[in-house]
């Protein structure tokens, strides 16, 4: 009998967390292919720096999944592919829900079709909507506050009536504030346009932005400014391949959060990133955003003890360092 590990697609494999995902799973002796449309994502580090088989298309188009489950022997799909800006979720729901809720029903039907039935779910702390306790356990309710959250929930739903109906099993990921780099070097955040804290900090102290923006300085946390939990996009990846592992060896559908368990807020970002990088970062105290909750944090107890997951790089400090060196490697700075 052949020890060769099945393959994994990765959809939203060229995007931030999903290469990172890759890059696991190819380190973890798995066989990967991607799909990604590119809207967002980067041919450049799929096919250059991860070197492996990219489908370009889009998780709505049926005929395109169907061909491709039909010529890959494809054991389980991570799914990182939605669109994911939550102000313009706000503006333009429509699109929010034809492609995180209508592509993910179209690619679990076309994984139903095949005879596929193993799914790790990239899912968010914003199913939570505002927290009524922090650290947020799984079973805390869901309640989003705005499309984007609604998206990811809805498809939490369809998998659980999918696992009742059509056996069909699942890992829910519910990250929080995903961060950081590789850490030697090979892959990073870079989103346009981006929303993130510490890729604007880091862009600021770079010389890229004028300033950033503390949205919210009267908060009921210590400092004012928000407080959030990050977690390095390595663990996040790591956490991925044990969860796919899980499904693999037959585990049950479940959700886990993923996070540090540890709060740190905006003011605190940003104080970190002046010691970091030794520059001078502008900040301006700006009124609150609507939908922003004052701090989220998520306790991750669960996915340690049912997955064996552990961060590696749970420090802050480590985190940012990380994506520091990769901002001035890309900006060639
Ligand atoms: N970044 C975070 O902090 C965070 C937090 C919670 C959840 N998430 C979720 O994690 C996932 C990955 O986030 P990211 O930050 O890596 O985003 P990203 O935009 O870098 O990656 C998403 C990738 O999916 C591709 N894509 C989007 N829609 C597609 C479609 N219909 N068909 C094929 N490809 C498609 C994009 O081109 C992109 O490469 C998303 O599902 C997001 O909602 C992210």
């Amino acid at each position: 009998m052949s020890d060769a590990k099945p393959t994994i697609l990765v959809t939203g494999g060229a995007g931030y967390i999903g290469s990172h995902a890759v890059l696991a799973l190819q380190q973890a002796g798995y066989n990967v292919v991607v799909l990604d449309n590119l809207v967002y994502g980067h041919r450049e580090l799929v096919e250059n720096v991860l070197k492996v088989e990219l489908v370009i298309g889009d998780t709505n188009d049926r005929v395109l999944l169907d061909k491709l489950f039909d010529t890959h022997d494809i054991a389980a799909v991570m799914h990182f592919a939605a669109y994911a800006y939550v102000g313009e979720s706000v503006t333009n729901p429509a699109k929010y829900y034809r492609n995180n809720v209508t592509g993910t029903l179209t690619l679990l039907e076309s994984m139903l079709e095949a005879g596929i039935n193993k799914f790790v779910f990239s899912s968010t702390c914003a199913t939570y909507g505002v927290p009524k306790t922090v650290p947020i356990p799984e079973d805390h309710p869901q309640d989003p506050i705005n499309p984007y959250g609604m998206s990811k929930l809805m498809v939490e739903r369809i998998l659980a009536d999918f696992n009742l109906a059509y056996d069909f099993k699942s890992v829910c990921f519910r990250y929080f504030n995903a961060a950081g780099a590789d850490p030697e070097g090979r892959l990073g955040e870079d989103h346009n346009p981006e929303t993130h804290l510490i890729p604007l900090v880091l862009q600021t102290a770079l010389g890229l932005r004028d300033s950033v923006s503390i949205f919210g300085t009267d908060y009921p946390t210590p400092d004012g400014s928000c407080v959030r939990d990050y977690i390095h996009v390595t663990d996040l990846a790591s956490a991925h391949v044990l969860g796919a592992e899980y499904l693999l060896k037959g585990g049950e559908s479940q959700a886990f959060n993923l996070g540090n368990g540890n709060g740190f807020s905006v003011k605190e970002v940003i104080e970190a990133a002046r010691t970091i990088t030794g520059r001078e970062i502008k900040a301006i105290e700006c009124d609150r955003r609507p939908g922003d909750p004052p701090a989220l944090v998520g306790s991750s107890d669960k996915a340690r003890s049912v997955l064996g997951w552990q961060s590696q790089y749970a420090d802050l400090t480590q985190i940012m360092t990380h994506a520091w060196n990769w901002h001035q490697q890309r900006h060639g700075q």
